[in-house]
């Protein structure tokens, strides 16, 4: 794994969007997992508009889809489903054909998951996923506990999940359960990326590279990635040793 710091939040945003823009040029068939988020929202603004500047090919691309809220509709704005729509899809006019999310109103989320998993292994894997940090150390929602060796599955989430999850709803929501790609995808994938930024983040990236890598903190599993980078901001680096920091 490497480890990249930046100056801030928007230099970070600058190079998660090029990893994606490299890759869509040099593979226009790539397949692509992204967060939603308050981490990734640069990134992908920044993305989508060098993508529409340079005409980066995006028609054959798939996205498949991180996570969503168990029994949250897509259309409401606090969804995974909406972000992406409305963050990457309507501006690189994804056809509907080329994304593959979660349904989480689906009444056989367990076949939901299996559908997913035979998806990525048909389409030979994922190429990149950039993936955010939880304030409890998840990835997805892998919370604290989750195995290692998990594909997708359905999860009871972590309360902290639930209490900071309402930042992206306008009105308080029941959140009780999550879908999501398990961490046997992020270390599958062909290169993975987490992302940090912000003080909010410094004391779960200090667990996340100085403790153990165990599944108490999910995403130390970046650290066993062959192909994988953690992309902080010097805010959410405050807290590492000197040695750790690089
Ligand atoms: C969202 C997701 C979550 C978030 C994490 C950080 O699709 O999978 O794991 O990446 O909770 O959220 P933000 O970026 O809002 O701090």
């Amino acid at each position: 794994m490497q480890q990249k710091i930046y100056k801030d939040y928007h230099t970070l945003s600058l190079h998660a969007a090029s990893e994606i823009i490299d890759l869509l040029t040099n593979k226009p068939e790539a397949v692509l997992c992204l967060a939603s988020g308050d981490t990734p929202r640069l990134m992908c603004k920044l993305m989508t508009e060098r993508a529409i500047k340079e005409k980066v090919d995006f028609s054959r691309c798939t996205f498949i889809g991180l996570d969503e809220w168990v029994g949250i509709p897509p259309e409401n704005e606090g969804s995974c489903h909406f972000f992406f729509q409305t963050q990457v899809f309507k501006p690189l006019n994804i056809s509907s054909s080329q994304v593959h999310l979660f349904n989480a109103l689906s009444e056989n989320p367990v076949q939901e998951c299996l559908v997913m998993d035979k998806t990525i292994h048909e389409k030979g894997g994922i190429d990149l996923m950039i993936v955010g940090v939880g304030m409890n150390g998840h990835i997805g929602f892998n919370e604290p506990g989750t195995s290692f060796y998990n594909y997708s599955h359905v999860i009871d989430l972590d309360s902290t999940t639930t209490t900071v999850g309402q930042k992206y709803f306008s009105q308080p929501v029941p959140l009780k359960q999550g879908i999501t790609l398990g961490l046997k995808h992020l270390m599958e994938s062909k290169k993975a990326i987490v992302l940090a930024n912000g003080l909010k983040k410094a004391a779960i990236i200090k667990k996340v590279m100085e403790e153990k890598i165990n599944n108490q903190i999910p995403a130390s599993i970046i650290r066993l990635h062959s192909l994988g980078i953690l992309m902080i901001d010097e805010e959410a680096a405050s807290l590492l040793k000197k040695e750790t920091s690089g």
